[in-house]
């Protein structure tokens, strides 16, 4: 590639889809710088982005620590487990947080070392196409730096809606309720979405009463709705104020407690919290990413637009990500396109499949999909057919005490390939791989009746709901 630039590649965003990116562009031999801002708590740099620092896997690891103290104060004496004194050290779970998300921001700056990725620590703007501006964050230093190709990856932020200003004390974002040091008794947050949830979930389990206040008037529209309705009622039974048809319209602080106030069906309500959580959507880190004389084209909302390769309407110039409205707002999703990109200046890419990308959400249990919901084929009149596997009928998950939820695959009437498979379970994360395989290689619904899974293991439920399409499940009583 072109000697007269300082690098091949910069990428400005150091988060899944813009580290993935970087890793990718040195794997295939192009000079690599990548730019990013990102500082933890200690004021050092800390790479992976929003996921690493202040998203999944911070909320990940909250999570496995809030199921381990559930267990320990709900099930465990089943197991003929007692003990006399249970404590919860917040600040220590807080840290043992920290430190994974250390540990991976540090595995992905070794990462960078060991592929000769320059890593700077610094401001990035795009001034035009092949023209960077940086401004350094330890000592302010503003430069230049040229290359051929330029990619966008600056993820995304909590929105701030004006009904409840964010003043991280009592009224806070997703990124600082990964860090409460103190157990709010009362727990309220806008928005019962992904964020919504899983944040609902944790603070649940660790003893907050949490009602989720929802502008919608159903539960988890974009899910299908036979696992949403299930989900509903499991989330409800474990505790959770979920208030469907309730939009916020204000909130604000008086006295070291929070006053929301919203509206549904029956008129206005007040509520007094100890703690507002805003998980009401994100958008796009577009502000002051590209100098005006750049002119890079965002639309109405802020995201960079972008054709179906992730390239803007400048040339040389990629958007990845959170930044594009190229498919869900997801790590993964933006993991592949920094791939793609990569393998796109080189001259290497095959297309991303948009349409066979999972989602998961990370409750307990879990809800994960990939493909056509049942209301979607519904809607425009597909022949379609359904399998299901309840959980309770797995001897698996019977033995690990997690028989919540269930396996559903639709497939197409005629030809049985399988159009979409969603999963309510504790381990949904894990099983939807196996479908995601299936589907990339438009497999039917036979070829996993006819695939050996493990006895006893909790992915014969997939087996299972494949045989359950023909009325050959196994484990169920034979339908009347
Ligand atoms: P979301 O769009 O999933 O949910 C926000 C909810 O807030 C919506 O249901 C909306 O109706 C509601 N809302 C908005 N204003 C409201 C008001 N005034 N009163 C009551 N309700 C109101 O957004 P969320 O959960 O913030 O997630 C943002 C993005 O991050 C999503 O696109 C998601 O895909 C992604 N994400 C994915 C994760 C995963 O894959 N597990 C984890 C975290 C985020």
């Amino acid at each position: 590639m072109s000697t007269s630039t300082d690098y091949d590649v910069i990428i400005i965003g150091a988060g899944p889809a813009g580290y993935v990116a970087a890793i990718r562009c040195a794997q295939l031999g192009l000079k690599t710088a990548c730019i990013d801002n990102w500082s933890n708590k200690k004021n050092h740099p800390s790479l992976g982005g929003t996921f690493v620092n202040a998203g999944c896997i911070a909320s990940m690891a909250l999570l496995e620590s809030s199921k381990i103290y559930h267990l320990l104060t709900h099930d465990i004496s089943t197991h003929g487990i007692s003990f006399d004194h249970l404590n919860i050290d917040l600040k220590q779970m807080i840290d043992h947080k920290d430190s994974i998300t250390h540990s991976l921001s540090e595995q992905i700056a070794m990462l960078f070392t060991h592929n000769n990725i320059d890593c700077i620590h610094a401001q990035g703007k795009l001034l035009s196409p092949g023209q960077v501006e940086i401004i350094t964050l330890n000592n302010q230093e503003q430069s230049v730096l040229t290359a051929e190709h330029i990619i966008l990856a600056t993820g995304s932020r909590p929105t701030a809606p004006p009904c409840a200003i964010i003043d991280q004390k009592f009224i806070i974002d997703s990124s600082l309720a990964l860090n409460l040091t103190k157990l709010p008794k009362k727990l309220g947050i806008i928005g019962a979405g992904i964020i919504g949830l899983e944040l609902a979930g944790i603070w649940n389990r660790l003893g907050s009463d949490v009602i989720l206040l929802e502008a919608q008037g159903s539960f988890l529209t974009a899910t299908d709705e036979q696992i949403a309705e299930q989900a509903y009622q499991i989330f409800s039974n474990q505790g959770l104020d979920i208030r469907l048809g309730s939009r916020v319209i204000s909130a604000k602080t008086v006295n070291r407690k929070v006053i929301v106030e919203y509206q549904d069906n029956e008129g206005t309500h007040a509520i007094k919290l100890d703690r507002l959580i805003v998980a009401s959507g994100r958008q796009p880190n577009t502000d002051n990413l590209a100098s005006e004389e750049a002119l890079l084209i965002l639309d109405e909302n802020g995201f960079v637009h972008v054709d179906e390769k992730c390239c803007t309407t400048l040339p040389g110039v990629y958007a990845i990500g959170d930044l594009t409205t190229l498919g869900p707002m997801l790590a993964h999703k933006g993991l592949e396109e920094g791939i793609f990109v990569a393998e796109h200046i080189a001259e290497k890419s095959t297309p991303i499949n948009y349409d066979i990308i999972p989602s998961v959400i990370y409750t307990s249990p879990e809800i994960a999909w990939v493909g056509q919901s049942e209301q979607a084929l519904i809607a425009v009149g597909e022949d379609y057919k359904v399998g299901i596997f309840p959980f309770t009928a797995s001897a698996r998950a019977q033995t690990a005490g997690k028989t919540e939820g269930m396996v559903k695959i639709i497939t197409h009437a005629e030809s049985d390939v399988i159009l979409g498979v969603h999963i309510l379970g504790e381990y949904a994360s894990e099983l939807i791989a196996e479908a995601v395989l299936a589907m990339e290689f438009s497999a039917s619904a036979e070829d996993l009746a006819r695939t050996i899974h493990a006895h006893p293991s909790i992915s014969e439920a997939l087996h299972e709901a494949a045989l359950a399409l023909d009325s050959r499940a196994l484990h169920l009583p034979p339908e009347n």
